[in-house]
């Protein structure tokens, strides 16, 4: 018999009743797994090599399966100590949302097609305005990300300078080439973005960083007038609100200062940090990045959803629009006051209903909670900074300011160095990340996990103490 595609009502209650399961067995023991899996590759190779199969399966096997073969074989990210990216752990009302949303697949490209997803979404969108003091007219739309959420705000910022010709001529007349600066401290999705935009990494000016790994603003001027100088088109800045090594954020009251003089756009990435502004410590130290005319921010970072979710507001809303509005006729669209076609405000038409889970995730929990999670990952990070600073063996590379710490084992090579992690993710004591600063290859923990502790943090110091030594009796791994 060929299996229905659909679900009797008694089988949804028996896979949901799986799931709830699954979930709350995986939540009691998640911190007893090894952070990294000891893969199975056989298993994985008979994944990779299963033939396209003819008949279906029941939930009660796909389950099995998923316990036995996927999770034995997945990173446990929400593992206390898995901290090597900006990555959280979810929070718990995720998993159901994206069930929810995938149970009524609204597709949020025009209002029509997904009303109440519709005002979610502009309800978010506008409580992301407020929290940065953006005008109550500001645009803005839910992506699956923050590379996303800068290359949609670039495309807007280079229409911008482009005008009229945007549409029709895009970058083949011949003009001045459009020149972007950001510092040397930035994401790559903004030369990835540049790059996609025909911008092009020749004119991604990398501005060099204050000791804080902040954008110097001096040179940025200098550099601006010197391309203006020699005939370049200086057309956007793009400030960071949370460096993705160090979680540094740029001067960027200097920054809108300075962009508003020399009618610059300017973009702030937030993709990693703006979210913490839900914390009251926090919040004076990122408002400024109110001033922006775009700014991205991750729901899947600082509000702890499951991937994917990221966010770009725009200041113009109608400079969105200039940008992204098409009107086919084969789609129907019936302007209303209340709603807005999302399809006319970025680069997707079909979009699923990722709005429910950052709706839920602030309605379930309320801003306080976020605060008290932020603040607390935040203390967890200067914690670990302090028993760095008090341990001989370990120097740590930047001031802790953000919910990062860059640490090296001192007179251990970069080599030596790279041991020490590598062999920490393979004891599987933590999961740390890797990076450069100030040329200087380091360990990296992020903060977060919701489920990491002071006692997780003692035991990683303890632990790249101890594999520091034994490195050291390897007569490469000294610093030359
Ligand atoms: C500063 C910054 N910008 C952009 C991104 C990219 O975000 P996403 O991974 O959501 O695309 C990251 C990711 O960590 C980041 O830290």
């Amino acid at each position: 018999m060929v299996k229905k595609l659909l679900f009797d009502p008694e089988t949804l209650r028996r896979a949901g009743r799986l799931l709830g399961e699954f979930l709350a067995t995986y939540e009691a023991d998640v911190t007893h797994r090894s952070v990294f899996p000891t893969i199975d590759r056989d298993a994985l190779r008979m994944i990779r090599r299963e033939p396209l199969p003819e008949e279906g399966r029941t939930i009660e096997e796909l389950f099995q399966e998923f316990r036995d073969l996927i999770v034995p074989n997945s990173t446990h990210v929400a593992h206390p100590c898995f901290l090597p990216y900006v990555l959280p752990s979810p929070n718990g009302i995720c998993a159901f949302a994206e069930a929810l949303a995938s149970a009524l697949n609204q597709n949020c490209n025009l209002w029509t097609l997904s009303p109440a997803a519709n005002a979610i979404e502009q309800r978010v969108i506008s409580w992301f305005h407020e929290l940065f003091s953006f005008p109550p007219e500001s645009g803005g739309i839910i992506t699956s990300g923050g590379s996303m959420a800068n290359l949609t705000a670039l495309a807007i910022a280079r229409d911008t300078c482009l005008g009229d010709a945007a549409r029709t001529e895009g970058l083949q007349r011949k003009t001045a080439p459009l020149v972007l600066y950001t510092s040397q401290e930035a994401h790559n999705s903004v030369d990835k973005g540049a790059v996609i935009l025909g911008i092009g990494l020749n004119h991604v000016r990398r501005i060099p960083c204050d000791s804080r790994c902040r954008m110097r603003v001096d040179l940025l001027k200098e550099t601006v007038f010197r391309d203006r100088r020699d005939g370049f088109t200086p057309f956007c800045v793009v400030g960071s609100a949370g460096t993705v090594t160090t979680g540094a954020i740029d001067p960027l009251d200097d920054l809108a200062d300075f962009c508003g003089e020399e009618r610059l756009w300017l973009h702030v990435d937030g993709a990693y940090g703006a979210l913490a502004v839900l914390s009251d410590r926090v919040r004076p130290h990122l408002a400024p990045a109110g001033r922006a005319d775009s700014l991205s921010l991750d729901p899947h970072k600082f509000l702890f959803t499951s991937l994917e979710a990221g966010c770009v507001l725009v200041r113009d809303a109608e400079a969105m629009r200039s940008t992204y509005s098409f009107v086919p006729s084969y789609l129907s669209m019936v302007s209303d006051p209340d709603f807005l076609d999302y399809a006319e405000y970025g680069p997707q038409l079909s979009r699923s209903f990722k709005a429910l889970k950052v709706w839920w995730s602030l309605r379930a929990y309320g801003r306080k909670a976020y605060a008290e999670a932020i603040d607390r990952l935040f203390d967890l990070a200067a914690y670990m900074g302090e028993r760095i600073e008090v341990e001989p063996e370990l120097e740590l590379l930047v001031p802790v300011t953000f919910n990062a710490v860059c640490v090296r084992c001192r007179k251990l090579s970069d080599a030596g160095n790279a041991n020490v992690l590598a062999r920490l993710v393979s004891d599987g004591t933590a999961f740390l990340g890797r990076a450069q600063v100030k040329g200087w290859f380091c360990l990296r923990a992020c903060f977060m996990n919701l489920r990491t502790t002071r006692e997780d943090v003692d035991h990683i110091v303890e632990q790249i103490i101890r594999l520091r030594r034994e490195e050291l009796k390897s007569p490469e791994a000294f610093e030359k």
